[in-house]
């Protein structure tokens, strides 16, 4: 079968789609003939190696896992042994952000991390409906929001950005979303009550305060944001900031309170994906959450697709078609 292989880290240069052998599903595996996946800046940085202290989950010197691919959507064609529940023919998708080899033909995978795609998808989008909507639902997960609450997200044109404005609408939140002029429709499409062109105002700047600051992009800082939130108001990156200081200051902010007038920073260190696609596909079943989809690429061109990725200027998710004929 063809597969995206990556022998050492580096950029997506590195990549090469090679023949490689099919995987054989272990008693509790099924083996799984992929029809969609995604790349996504999960897959980019585990590609790259960064930031390099992940190196200690995926390979010091060289990665463990060689065939890049983290999200997918596909129909199972075997199953091993003590396999329960799922059966040949099942469409089935999932994310890991340790890496599921998924930028190939076929892929095995334990039972218990494939899950059903709701049927009112195609497999393009379900093979992007995840990675974006669980970091954005861990951002959620960490503080304790409330219906009403006032929440300003930066980067909402972003996988994380334009999942967490939806879900933020599920939990009934007032939701300042920031992003370019030329994508405000979308970013008003997807819920958001108000929107901040950033091209030409400064949202740390606006005379409005907020619960909450999510910086789905990591371009702000708890420092630049301190002045529009809240007593008590909480900020969370993505990124680990100048210095990683989004990694300190949660030990910081909360015992010099007074002098950060309780404003505090919030680290959001991902878990539980079964949680969040359990959700996601509930929220999909009810026509409450839909992943934004940007370019699809064939997987003969997944390198053409790193790169637009790593620009960090993609809409929403990228797709790469494994099957070219896909519902
Ligand atoms: N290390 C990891 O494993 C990992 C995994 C996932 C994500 N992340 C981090 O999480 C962040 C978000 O990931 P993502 O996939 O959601 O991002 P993304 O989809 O690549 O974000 C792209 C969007 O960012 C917006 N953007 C670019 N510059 C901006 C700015 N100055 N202000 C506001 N919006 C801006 C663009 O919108 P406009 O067109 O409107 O400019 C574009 O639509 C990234 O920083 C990424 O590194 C890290």
């Amino acid at each position: 079968m063809k597969a995206v292989v990556h022998k050492k880290y580096g950029p997506p240069n590195t990549l090469q789609i090679e023949e490689v052998e099919k995987p054989i599903p272990s008693d509790n595996e099924v083996l799984v003939k992929i029809y969609a996946t995604s790349v996504n800046r999960t897959d980019c940085a585990t590609v790259r190696g960064i930031p390099f202290l992940t190196r200690v989950g995926t390979g010091i010197f060289r990665p463990k896992i060689q065939i890049s691919g983290s999200e997918f959507a596909g129909v199972v064609e075997e199953t091993g042994e003590n396999v329960t529940f799922l059966k040949k023919g099942d469409k089935v998708f999932g994310f890991d952000d340790q890496g599921l080899k998924s930028h190939a033909e076929y892929m095995k995978i334990s039972e218990e991390k494939a899950f059903s795609i709701p049927q009112n998808i195609s497999f393009e989008q379900a093979a992007v409906s995840i990675e974006g909507a669980h970091y954005a639902y861990n951002f959620i997960n960490k503080v304790d929001l409330k219906t009403g609450q006032r929440v300003l997200v930066n980067g909402a044109t972003g996988a994380i950005g334009s999942s967490a404005v939806q879900l933020l609408k599920y939990y009934e939140a007032h939701v300042t979303a920031v992003c370019s002029g030329e994508h405000m429709d979308l970013v008003k499409s997807l819920g958001a009550d108000e929107v901040i062109d950033y091209t030409r105002e400064d949202f740390t700047k606006i005379d409005q305060k907020f619960q909450f600051v999510f910086d789905t992009v990591g371009k702000s800082s708890f420092f630049k944001c301190r002045p529009i939130l809240e007593n008590g108001g909480v900020y969370i990156s993505s990124d680990l900031g100048y210095r990683a200081q989004n990694l300190f200051l949660p030990f910081i902010t909360p015992f010099i309170k007074s002098l950060f007038e309780n404003k505090k920073t919030v680290f959001p260190f991902p878990s539980n994906i079964k949680r969040s696609i359990l959700l996601i596909r509930k929220l999909i079943e009810e026509e409450k959450f839909q992943a934004v989809v940007d370019r699809k690429y064939a997987l003969k061109d997944i390198l053409e697709a790193y790169r637009y990725v790593e620009e960090g200027q993609k809409l929403g998710n990228v797709v790469v078609k494994v099957l070219e004929k896909n519902e």
